[in-house]
């Protein structure tokens, strides 16, 4: 089987921690203890999600010379990427630490997961930049 392998990936992170998002929102506004928690569920594993694609996509940058001019645009989705993971892991943390993390620390623990909604974001356009403007895994 030939790559890139990294695409295959690279929606599962980006989509359970959409859907987490979107289960803490409504939480805040219906209070739903059930979807809390089931939000907290899909930030772990869109953190295990997105360890995986970074695993993957190291081995397939792996594919682009050293030398390589794409190679800076390639670092900033790199950086972006662990941005988020280390993000949503301190998100994680926070909510195992305090359960009650959403009452009792509700800015820190809401400005940790916009701050990785952002990143999750960038770092998916960066992705679409990489294989759609400078053709990775293309050419
Ligand atoms: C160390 C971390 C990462 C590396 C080295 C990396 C590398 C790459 C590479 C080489 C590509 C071009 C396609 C390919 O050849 O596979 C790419 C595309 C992409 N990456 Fe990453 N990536 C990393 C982390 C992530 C993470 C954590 C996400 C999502 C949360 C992500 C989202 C994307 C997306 C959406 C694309 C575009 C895929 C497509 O549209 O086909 N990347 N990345």
């Amino acid at each position: 089987m030939e790559g890139p392998f990294h695409p295959l990936f690279v929606h599962f992170p980006i989509a359970l921690y959409l859907l987490g998002v979107g289960l803490v929102l409504i939480h805040l506004w219906r209070s739903r203890p059930d979807f809390e928690q089931s939000a907290y569920r899909l930030f772990l594993l869109s953190w295990g999600a997105a360890i995986v694609s970074a695993l993957v996509g190291l081995v397939d940058k792996g594919q682009l010379a050293f030398d390589d001019p794409r190679q800076g645009a390639m670092n900033n989705h790199i950086t972006t990427a662990i941005a988020f993971i280390v993000l949503n892991g301190l998100l994680i943390y926070t909510r195992f630490r305090w359960p009650d993390a959403l009452t009792s620390r509700r800015w820190q623990y809401l400005g940790l997961m916009l701050a990785g909604l952002a990143l999750i974001v960038i770092t998916g356009r960066q992705g679409g930049d990489l294989v759609y403007g400078l053709q990775i895994g293309i050419r």
